[in-house]
């Protein structure tokens, strides 16, 4: 494989199994935004509907392939558990999480203070 960064060799199985599921995410991803740039491009009706539908199936294909990598990766798992299926603000998720406190953080005002000693 022409995509790997240390010598096939030394990679395990399962890094090999995880880099076929990474590289197909990445595709699948690309060609979402892909789909959607012809759409906005294109001016024959019939072929935005086609190209339409064709750019949610990568969206199933996204999701497939990643709920894959989800069962097979704990810290994944840990984090679209966290971050997934919720209404609340993203970061506060996070400072959640890591026990900040929200509102301030979340303004930028807890970094702020820390740097100039305030
Ligand atoms: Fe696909």
């Amino acid at each position: 494989m022409t995509d790997l960064h240390e010598s096939e060799d030394k990679l395990t199985p399962e890094t090999m199994e995880m880099n076929r599921a990474l590289r197909s995410l990445i595709e699948e991803l690309e060609a979402i935004g892909w789909y959607q740039q012809r759409i906005d491009a294109s001016g024959d009706e019939e072929l935005r509907r086609i190209l339409a539908h064709n750019r949610d199936e990568e969206k199933e294909h996204a999701a497939m392939t990643l709920e894959w990598m989800r069962r097979r990766d704990p810290a994944l798992d840990e984090k679209l558990r966290l971050y997934l299926f919720t209404d609340k603000p993203i970061l506060e998720l996070e400072e959640e999480a890591e026990g900040g406190e929200p509102s301030s953080q979340s303004l930028g005002i807890g970094s702020l203070r820390g740097e100039d000693g305030r």
